[in-house]
């Protein structure tokens, strides 16, 4: 197990400049013409052939996304090719498709699309296929992530320039959902844990941290990282639709490593005061963290339940509920209200961002960090564009059983 010490240390690594943020696909990207058939043939005249689900405008994704069809030059000096292994469909991604997401990634006609479109997606693991000449540290079969969001993942297949990757040193016991899903969620909920709250390690396993949305990705990766690093959790999921069903949430949670779930229903009521009080010995150990991705009467009940001088970090807005506070709070309690949003941090500390990824998929080696529960979108070269806009459309269909993944199952 990382004792906090370690993890302190880690986390307070110096970090590098800022990387180049220049480069997104190679002018070298043919048209849509050079393809005819929509059976794919392999590397024609040296040419890969990719299929990309794109955007030209916002709106639904089942609206606005579509699949479009072009070749990749052979790469050249630091260019690397990869082909797609597994891309999630998260929150983020929908609301940058619906035009309501902060950052934005620029329409552009590099595809050689009819207008100038953007390639959805954000996180997902790739492999290399080939390599240019001038490339140092990649070559064909390493599994790579994109350095920063907003590149575009949702393609089969795509050429970017060495510097924009991170290479996974060693993908021995990895799988490439473990690693296409590492870089957003777990590194949101790794660094909202450290950097938000100067945790005391002489007390670990007596102090908590609380959350909604426990069953999120973030949720997930919270209740995990506590556990190794000695936190408790209190976790808050909604209810299922039958008490079996919600009983089964918590205790796939509880496996997880939570110490105690409850729904919002349970929190919303005059009683949870008195649970939290029975969770934490009496209050003789303080909930000294809250993270919150739901906003509303959630976030409220989540801040009531700190102690003095504790944090309460916001990093979503699942019920487009605002967060509002009692002042009693701020002034007599002394809590502060932070935000956090991971890209924004990770294009400011690249470095620390790559070693939270390693320290993940560290422990996700040792099998003390688990997978998200999934629903896995075959994507072949036959899957037709509305198939998978529907697919990305469900993400924020709320009560999934999984998160949505495209996984693409063609060759090189
Ligand atoms: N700021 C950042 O840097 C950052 C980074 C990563 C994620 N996020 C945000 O964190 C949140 C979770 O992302 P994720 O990828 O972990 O999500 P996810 O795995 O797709 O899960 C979605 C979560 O949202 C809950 N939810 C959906 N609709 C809701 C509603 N109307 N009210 C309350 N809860 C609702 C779901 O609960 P049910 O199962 O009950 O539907 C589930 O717990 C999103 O808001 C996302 O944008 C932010």
């Amino acid at each position: 197990m990382l004792s906090r010490g370690v993890l302190r240390a880690v986390t307070q690594g110096a970090c590098s400049p800022a990387i180049a943020r220049a480069a997104t696909c190679s002018p070298l990207i043919a048209s849509r013409s050079f393809l005819a058939e929509s059976r794919r043939a392999i590397s024609t005249y040296g040419y890969t052939q990719s299929k990309a689900l794109i955007y030209s405008k916002y709106g639904e994704p089942k609206d606005v996304l579509s699949l479009h069809k072009h070749s990749i030059s052979a790469p050249h000096g630091t260019q690397v090719n990869l082909r797609l292994l597994t891309a999630p469909m998260n929150p983020a991604d929908v609301n940058q498709i619906q035009g309501v997401y902060p950052s934005k990634p620029p329409f552009q006609s590099t595809l050689g699309t009819s207008e100038p479109a953007a390639v959805g997606g954000n996180e997902g693991a790739f492999e290399v296929i080939s390599a240019g000449a001038g490339v140092k540290n990649l070559s064909k079969g390493d599994w790579v992530i994109m350095k920063r969001t907003g590149q575009g993942t949702w393609r089969t297949h795509a050429q970017l320039e060495e510097s924009q990757l991170i290479k996974i040193d060693n993908k021995e016991g990895l799988t490439p959902l473990q690693i296409g899903t590492v870089s957003v969620n777990p590194v949101t909920a790794y660094r909202m844990i450290r950097d938000f709250c100067e945790w005391d390690w002489m007390r670990a396993g007596e102090e908590w941290l609380i959350q909604n949305g426990a069953n999120s990705g973030v949720g997930r990766a919270a209740i995990q990282l506590g556990r190794e690093w000695g936190i408790k959790t209190l976790n808050v999921v909604r209810e299922r639709k039958t008490p079996e069903e919600t009983q089964a949430l918590k205790q796939e949670l509880k496996d997880l490593g939570a110490t105690a779930v409850v729904t919002e229903e349970e929190m919303l009521t005059g009683n949870f005061r008195a649970m939290v009080h029975e969770f934490t010995r009496q209050g003789r150990e303080p909930i000294r963290l809250a993270l919150n991705c739901v906003g509303g009467k959630s976030a409220t009940a989540l801040a009531k339940t700190l102690a003095p001088d504790s944090h309460m970090v916001t990093y979503g807005a699942m019920s487009k509920q605002p967060v509002a506070l009692p002042s009693g709070l701020l002034i007599f309690k002394n809590l502060a209200f932070d935000g956090f949003w991971v890209s924004k941090w990770g294009d400011k500390h690249p470095e620390l961002k790559e070693n939270t990824i390693k320290d993940v998929l560290q422990l996700t080696r040792a099998g003390r960090f688990q997978d998200i529960p999934v629903d896995d979108v075959k994507w072949s070269w036959d899957t037709e564009g509305p198939e998978l806009a529907e697919s990305v459309q469900s993400t924020l269909g709320g009560y999934r059983s999984g998160k949505g993944v495209l996984t693409f199952t063609g060759g090189d």
